[in-house]
């Protein structure tokens, strides 16, 4: 499985891949700091270089085929949306200043998920996720 991850905020942009199998991560520097274990995903916060340079907050990251959103907002403020799109199931993938955009039809969507503009009938799902300060990790359900 690749769990990739793809962030913009401003003039910032981050891409990279990251393969793991369930519970298992199989890379590599940064990517190591997301792995899957069933319908959970962990996120090592402090090794998500879009959130750690950050110059201001929030920033959301996508980790593709993870379809999974997250926005940091604080130092330790989370929150997680499905990536899937509402309208015909694309991963909504771009990150535009405090945007998510899809990259099919054009639907736009704010940081909470709430549909802007375009065909989309909805917003983005929220998924639950807990952050935990003493390690610095996230963990995102995403059913
Ligand atoms: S699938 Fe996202 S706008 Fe159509």
């Amino acid at each position: 499985m690749r769990i990739g991850l793809l962030a913009l905020s401003g003039p910032l942009l981050a891409c990279t891949d990251a393969s793991t199998v369930a519970g298992v991560p199989l890379t590599t520097s940064p990517d190591d700091a997301v792995r899957r274990i069933g319908d959970v995903v962990e996120i090592d916060t402090t090794r998500v270089p879009a959130w750690t340079a950050a110059a201001s907050l929030p920033v959301a990251v996508v980790f593709l085929p993870a379809r999974l959103i997250v926005v940091r907002r604080d130092r330790d403020q989370f929150s997680a949306l499905s990536a899937e799109c509402p309208h015909a199931g694309c991963g909504v993938s771009i990150v535009e200043r405090t945007r998510l955009l899809c990259p099919c039809h054009g639907s736009a969507f704010d940081f909470a998920g709430t549909r802007l503009e375009g065909p989309a009938p909805s917003g983005l799902q929220p998924l639950a996720a807990t952050f935990s300060r003493a390690t610095g990790r996230l963990l995102v359900q995403l059913v």
